[in-house]
């Protein structure tokens, strides 16, 4: 295999996943308007073919490839890593298929038990292999590694509770969140921070950032039930876990959003971190509690997060695409009306309000159609211009090089988005002035 040829590998199916995920996001979206568009096919299924392309194929490959990209080259040549990265691809195209056509059945359920497998084998295998990286991917990538071992062993947990008989609603719901949130905040959001804090000479969150989210992503699972918990004080952890988690997204915004003054995908993350933050703040301090369960408020927290933060993140640091104005703002503008569009749905009185103004209610999910559309295209539009690591081979990326300055310009260039247009990495607040730098 070509030095390089895992990295990509993953890269070019994580590519390949995100279309799949966009696309049937938007097809869902269209489902709640014309039902007919799923041509006989049940909904929950489809959900769980995008939910499951979204988190085997796109978030988690990608992730894989940022961590790759630190092993040693001699581990990254290893024929068994390509052979890992097909077989992760594969998986998710078939799972993506198998969720589809038959939901929840003994073969998807075993292909998933696969995918844990799979999860598990890479982070054994990448762990030593991350010594030599620099200190700030190391860190987080290990801690990530570490949810996604977590979270592969909370997946297992739903079944041997079904096998068991219990029917506590508090233990159903705890059992499921044993997956997502370790999955969500722990796994995701831990590989994301580490690629962007990697390239981000400013960041000057990064050890807190670290710190609050490995302490508050466990305990912040018991605000996620909606059943009361058998102990009051599983509900305060839940709290602190959640302000924990707040705060971390906080100070992850503050430092995205330092790094440059530009219309950008990362000013999209940015700006999205720090809403994340505001909303568990909100929660954790009981200020919302009854819209927990309001099921448009929590898909359009669930989409801040994943499309908002973690897929503008992915795009730039793992695929390294280039962000022209155009489709960022498109991007931006149409996650933002979707989003919008989710929050008046759930919204109590949001529906009455619309009405008031002489507007259907379906007018929000024809905006939300709209938004989700016109960012699926924009997104998808930007894959081609990934460069899918072109300093792969050399160990170097994501390593951050020590910032420099161009010729004649006031804009510091750091590796990993090196003149890019529209996203260029500058340490200081007033540097993001000088505008776009074309470097290669
Ligand atoms: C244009 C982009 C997207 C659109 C239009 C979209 C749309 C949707 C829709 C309509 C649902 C079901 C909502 C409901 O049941 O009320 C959903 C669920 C979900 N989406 Fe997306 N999605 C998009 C992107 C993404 C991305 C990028 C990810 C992950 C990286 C993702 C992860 C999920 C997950 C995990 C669920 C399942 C939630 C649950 O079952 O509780 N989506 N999405």
């Amino acid at each position: 295999m070509r030095s390089g040829g895992a990295v990509r590998t993953y890269l070019a199916y994580a590519a390949g996943h995100l279309t799949l995920t966009l696309l049937s996001g938007v097809w869902l979206r269209a489902s709640f308007l014309r039902p007919e568009v799923l041509g006989g096919l049940h909904f929950g299924d489809v959900l769980h073919a995008h939910s499951h392309v979204a988190f085997f194929g796109w978030t988690t490959p990608a992730i894989f490839a940022l961590i790759a990209a630190c092993l040693p080259a001699a581990t990254r040549r290893d024929p068994w890593l390509g052979a890992h990265a097909h077989l992760v691809g594969v998986g998710s195209g078939a799972a993506f298929v198998g969720f589809m056509l038959s939901g929840y059945a003994p073969h998807t359920i075993a292909l998933s038990t696969v995918h844990v497998v799979l999860w598990v084998t890479f982070a054994l295998a990448a762990w030593a292999g991350l010594g030599g990286a620099g200190v700030v991917p190391r860190t987080f990538y290990r801690a990530a590694l570490a949810f996604l071992v977590v979270a592969g062993a909370g997946a297992i947990l739903p079944g041997v509770v079904l096998a068991t008989g219990i029917t506590d609603p508090w233990i159903n719901q705890i059992t499921l969140q044993a997956f997502l949130t370790p999955f969500i905040s722990g796994w995701l959001l831990l590989g994301v921070m580490g690629g962007a804090y990697a390239v981000m000479s400013g960041g000057r969150y990064a050890r807190p950032v670290l710190l609050l989210t490995v302490i508050g992503s466990l305990p912040s699972a018991f605000l996620h039930t909606s059943a009361a918990p058998p102990w009051e004080a599983l509900l305060w952890a839940g709290r602190g876990g959640t302000v924990m988690l707040g705060v971390a997204a906080l100070l992850l915004g503050a430092d995205l959003l330092r790094v440059t003054r530009r219309f950008s995908l990362l000013r999209l993350a940015g700006v999205a971190a720090l809403t994340k933050g505001v909303a568990d703040l909100t929660v954790a301090l009981g200020l919302a509690t009854a819209l927990l369960d309001v099921r448009n408020l929590s898909i359009a927290y669930l989409h801040l997060v994943l499309l908002a933060v973690v897929t503008p993140l992915l795009l730039l640091h793992a695929l390294r695409v280039v962000p022209t104005g155009g489709r960022v703002v498109a991007f931006s503008g149409g996650v933002g009306v979707m989003l919008g569009a989710l929050l008046l749905l759930g919204w109590p009185g949001g529906a009455n309000m619309l009405t008031g103004l002489g507007l259907p209610p379906t007018s929000l999910l024809w905006l939300a159609l709209a938004g989700a559309a016109v960012a699926a295209v924009a997104a998808i539009t930007l894959l081609p211009t990934g460069r899918l690591f072109p300093d792969e081979g050399t160990g170097t990326h994501p390593e951050p090089a020590a910032p420099h300055r161009a010729a004649g310009s006031r804009v510091r260039i750091h590796a990993g988005i090196t003149g890019r247009a529209g996203d260029v990495h500058s340490g200081a607040p007033d540097e993001g002035k000088a505008g776009t730098v074309r470097g290669r």
